[in-house]
Formats: C-alpha cells, sequence, structure tokens
C-alpha cells in the first residue's frame, strides 16, 4: 500500500510538472508529517528551494504549486504558511478509508520492496576463548533489530557472525589445551574445559611466565597455520566449546546468525596482500607491508600505514576484514554491507573501507556503512561490573532480567490477589526480562552511551518494554472483550472516524512504514520505539475520551478496529525489534 507520504509526493509532483514542466518530474516536494496541528498534517516545503532556480518568490512558486494540486481526494484545501510552506490536513474520510485498506491487508499495510537487496548485516561476532561482553551484546541486540527490519521489508538479509576464531592466541590457548587437558585432544566430547574465559586467563599467565611456553606456543601458531591435524583439532575444540556457550545466548534471545569466522577468510589473505601490490597500494615500510592513508595523520603529521602483512609474514584484523569485503562483494552479492560495532571501531572500518576504496574493491553500486554504537555503563556512569568489581557474564545478565520481571510480577500476582500456574509465570517473566534488555538497548540513539539499569528498563510508566507489552495487552483485551471476531468481519465492517483523538491515532496509525523506511535507511531502531511508544500514549488518550465497548453498535464496531490495529501494529513493532508479547497479564 502506497503510504499517506508517498501519495501526497506523488500528488506534489504531478503539480510541480503541470506548474513548472516537466524537468521537475524528480523534484523532491520536501514533504514532512507536522508537529503543530495549526499547519496541517503534512508540510512542503519545495516552494522555498526552489526560489532560487525559478526566480521567483517562494510564495508565489507555492500558489502555483497549489493551484495544480488535485489532493481533493484526501485533503482539504491546501493552504500557504509563512515564507511558502504548503500544508495539507488530511480529511477524516480519507483517513478512514485508508485505514480500511490497512486493516484488511496482511502486513499492515507494507508491501514487500519492489527491488530486494542482498544485504550483509555483520553483528555480534564475538571471539573465541574470550568472553562474550556487553559491547557484544549490543551489537548482537541492535544487529537482530536491523536484520528483522530489513528481512520484513523483503531484503535478502545475510546474518553474518564475523567470531574472532583466528590468530597467534591460538598458538597459547592450544599449548595450554594440550599441557591443561590433554585427555580432550583423545576424546573431544568427554571433556568440558569449563569456563573458556578462566581458560584463556590461565592459559595467559603460563604464557607470560615461561619462555618454554611461548616457544611450545609459536610453534603452535606455525603448525595452525600449516594446517597440522593435531593442531587443528584442537582449535576446533577449543571454538566447538565457546561456540556452544555463544549459542546458548543466541538462542535464549532468539537470534539467528551464521557462522562465518575470520578463519574462514584466511585462505585468501595472500592474494589479497598480492591485489593490493598490484594496485600499487603497498610499502614496505620497517618489513611490514602497509598502505599509507589518506586523511589519517600520526602526532608528527605524518600519514598513517595500515599494515596488511607484519614483518614475521603474519596477516591482522583489517587484512581479514579487507578480504572479507571483497568476499561480500564477488561471492556473496553483496548490495549493501551492514557492520555493527562499538564506536570504538570507527577507525578501523573507515580505515577498511578506504583502501578497499583506493583497491576497487567497492563497486559505487554497493553500499558499505560501520553502524557504531556507544558504550554500556553502570549507574555510576563507569564501565558495567559487578558489586566484587568483576565484569558481568552475559548469562547472569540475562538470568537477573528474568529474576527481576519475575519479581515484579508475582507482586502484581499478591496485590491483585491472583494464582496463575509456574508456567505462565516463567513465559511471563521470560517475555518481560528478556524484552527489557533489548528495548533499554534499542531505544537509545545507539550512538550515546548507554547506562544499564535494571530498575528503568523493567519499570512500567516510561518507554519500556514492559509499558509496551502491558499496552499490547490492554488493547487486544478491549478486542477481546468486545467479543466480536474481527478477523471474519473486517471487509463488512467500516471505520468512522469523529473525535480528534481518533484522528490523531489513525495518522500515526498510517505512519508505520514511512517509520520502517527511515529505520531500513538510517539503522537508527530507536525511531521504531519512539514510534511504538506515541502510539501507546495516542491510544491511551484516544480511550480516556472515546468509549468503547459501551458506544452504539456502529461507532463501537469502528472504535474496535482501532483497538485491533493498534494492537497489530504494537505486536509487530516489538516483533521488528526482536521481542515477543504475551496475549494477558
Ligand atoms: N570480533 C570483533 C570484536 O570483538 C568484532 C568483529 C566485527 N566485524 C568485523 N567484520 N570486523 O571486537
Amino acid at each position: 500500500m502506497q503510504s499517506v507520504s508517498e501519495l501526497l509526493t506523488a500528488q506534489c509532483r504531478e503539480a510541480l510538472v503541470a506548474a513548472f514542466g516537466p524537468s521537475f518530474q524528480e523534484t523532491d516536494p520536501l514533504l514532512m508529517p507536522t508537529n503543530q496541528p495549526k499547519f496541517g498534517d503534512y508540510q512542503a516545503n519545495v516552494a522555498l528551494s526552489l526560489a532560487k532556480p525559478l526566480k521567483q518568490a517562494p510564495r508565489a512558486i507555492a500558489a502555483q504549486i497549489v493551484d495544480h494540486l488535485a489532493v481533493d481526494h484526501l485533503s482539504e484545501a491546501p493552504t500557504i504558511a509563512g515564507p511558502g510552506f504548503i500544508n495539507f490536513k488530511l480529511t477524516p474520510e480519507f483517513l478512514a478509508q485508508q485505514l480500511q485498506q490497512l486493516q484488511q491487508h496482511p502486513r499492515l499495510g507494507i508491501d514487500s520492496v519492489s527491488d530486494p537487496q542482498k544485504i550483509i548485516v555483520d553483528f555480534s561476532s564475538p571471539n573465541i576463548a574470550k568472553e562474550m561482553h556487553v559491547g557484544h551484546l549490543r551489537s548482537t541486540i541492535i544487529g537482530d533489530s536491523i536484520a528483522r527490519v530489513l528481512e520484513f521489508l523483503g531484503h535478502e538479509v545475510l546474518r553474518l557472525n564475523h567470531v574472532g576464531d583466528w590468530g597467534t592466541q591460538f598458538g597459547m590457548l592450544i599449548t595450554y589445551l594440550r599441557e591443561a587437558c590433554p585427555e580432550a585432544l583423545i576424546q573431544a566430547d568427554a571433556v568440558d574445559l569449563g569456563d573458556l574465559v578462566t581458560f584463556y586467563k590461565r592459559a595467559k599467565e603460563r604464557f607470560d611466565r615461561d619462555e618454554a611456553f611461548r616457544e611450545a606456543a609459536r610453534e603452535e601458531v606455525v603448525k595452525l597455520q600449516a594446517g597440522e591435524r593435531d593442531t587443528l583439532r584442537a582449535w576446533t575444540i577449543l571454538c566447538d566449546q565457546s561456540r556452544r556457550e555463544f549459542d546458548k545466548i543466541y538462542q535464549r534471545l532468539d537470534i539467528k546468525l551464521q557462522e562465518r569466522g575470520e578463519s574462514f577468510y584466511n585462505p585468501l589473505l595472500p592474494n589479497l596482500v598480492e591485489l593490493l601490490r598490484q594496485q600499487q597500494l603497498l610499502v614496505e615500510d620497517q618489513g611490514a607491508q602497509c598502505v599509507f592513508l589518506e586523511g589519517f595523520q600520526n602526532k608528527a603529521g605524518n600519514s598513517q600505514p595500515l599494515i596488511v602483512q607484519k614483518s614475521d609474514g603474519g596477516y591482522n584484523y583489517a587484512t581479514t576484514d579487507l578480504a572479507a569485503l571483497q568476499y561480500r562483494i564477488q561471492d556473496d552479492g553483496a548490495d549493501r554491507i551492514i557492520y555493527v560495532t562499538d564506536a570504538g571501531q570507527a577507525n578501523h572500518f573507515a580505515q577498511v573501507f578506504q583502501v578497499a576504496r583506493r583497491a576497487k574493491l567497492i563497486p559505487d553500486t554497493v553500499e558499505v556503512v560501520h553502524v557504531p554504537f556507544g558504550l554500556v555503563q553502570g549507574e555510576d556512569g563507569k564501565k558495567l561490573k559487578t558489586r566484587s568489581g568483576e565484569t558481568i557474564r552475559l548469562r547472569d545478565l540475562l538470568d537477573e532480567a528474568v529474576e527481576r520481571a519475575r519479581a515484579d510480577f508475582l507482586e502484581r500476582l499478591r496485590t491483585d490477589d491472583r494464582q496463575e500456574s509456574e508456567a505462565f509465570i516463567n513465559q511471563v517473566a521470560q517475555v518481560m526480562g528478556l524484552g527489557a534488555v533489548k528495548y533499554a538497548d534499542l531505544s537509545q540513539n545507539r550512538t550515546s552511551n548507554y547506562i544499564f539499569s535494571y530498575d528503568k528498563m523493567l519499570a512500567l510508566q516510561g518507554n519500556t518494554a514492559p509499558y509496551m507489552i502491558y499496552a499490547y495487552v490492554r488493547v487486544q483485551g478491549i478486542s477481546r472483550k468486545g467479543n466480536i471476531d474481527l478477523s471474519n468481519l473486517r471487509s463488512q465492517l467500516s471505520i468512522v472516524l469523529t473525535d480528534e483523538t481518533e484522528l490523531i491515532l489513525a495518522k500515526h496509525l498510517l505512519q508505520l512504514q514511512d517509520t520502517l523506511k527511515t529505520v531500513a535507511q538510517d539503522l537508527m531502531p530507536n525511531r521504531l520505539c519512539q514510534y511504538l511508544f506515541e502510539l501507546s500514549q495516542k491510544f491511551n488518550q484516544f480511550y480516556d475520551r472515546c468509549p468503547v465497548l459501551s458506544a452504539e453498535d456502529s461507532v463501537k464496531a469502528s472504535r474496535l478496529l482501532l483497538c485491533d490495529l493498534t494492537a497489530r501494529t504494537i505486536k509487530l513493532g516489538l516483533s521488528l525489534l526482536g521481542i515477543s508479547v504475551v496475549e494477558r497479564l
């Protein structure tokens, strides 16, 4: 279905062509929703931008556009305000008719895009044998939501987990594995290596202390590079163990990801370096192969190098990302590649993208974009830690959110003097707790740091998951109480909008599509959260003013449809954030 802004944009373009000629066919009418009712519902600012090229006063231009506008079927007569803004006020009949279409549409008015892209979302991407920390959690939550929105819009999305599963640290880990758990190498499944983070720490201790150990570790690196059987086996054991831990988190959070770690690109690295050489980008500097970067200077004001091959012949993080970029474009056929990591990696990606461009690896038709996010902080504004000062394990963090959600719900049951089954209480606790963690993250502008607070994220008031889930249940409950099975009647019932709060709600319901398109473009899921939050507020204003169940039959049916549409919109919106709902509470 065309959205209201698309319909208006099309009308404005026709008027521009009729008034000023065919060359204005593609002119952007600069249409946007207004937030002040006195300016109507939408405003077009194109007249101001045309003043120069047309050499006319903006108000005069606006008048000519208005003269040629044919919008009777959707808006009242457009008016001109201020220096030349064109204002549209949608008619109640048009809004009702749009909602009618919306509620019969299986995807709430949103058609799949006609030109689907192949989009890679590179997210989560923890490192083997290291802890998956809150930064990875942010990447996981944000990346998943971006992927969900793009998938829903009809794009072909490849969700890639670029795990750190290769590098010199494996020499140390494998040496330690041989030393500490030799039985693991004989029968892998018989051994549980326990907490790999502790394992890593112990291995590091040995490495730092003992020269013979370091030597053994260096040999293991060489053997790993050479693909020696025993060493590869040890490497696989370590990766499998980590993977099992990561998968538990993904399963809990309902995250789908395809693992394609750094090791995947390892065989491609020599050719990648060779290609850079052929493009004459390589310079040898103290034995290392480098590309000198444009626009990145060191303190002395000299151009900074990006090392792609170390003097010992080894490769690094950037080399792998260059090879990955090439593979994703040439083999996966990606049109757009999205990297979700903390803002601390902004330079890394800017440098990798620059070198890739200079090596002509990125065609003009392909968009590569780093989606940065801020730090997760404790309530004291410092790095998130446990009370005893240790880093928080993700498992524990999720457990605690669920536990607290359960306590909140039990408290509510006690006050209402209600009994519920253990299974139901568990379900509510999961949905609320995990939803709260996700929503708290997604509702922030991702570029800012975000303060992790269980109390805030689980609050029933404010822009939180519990608030949205309660809103959903309440709205859904009204339709249920209405005792009308809307699914069979959708095409027969008609919507009539009279009260101002109904009109406001209707307009907002009709903006879901524009909101999702914006999210797909600027990759800011907080806009969807904001949309949902405003939706529930507008719904509340409507529900305060307009009786639903006690209204006379035709009005009742129309209002029940508004309730139903609101509930469906919240449910769909939350699902695109990776958050599920319950049907009652
Ligand atoms: N493993 C990296 C980290 O933990 C993130 C990888 C992000 N993706 C990429 N293609 N570089 O910081």
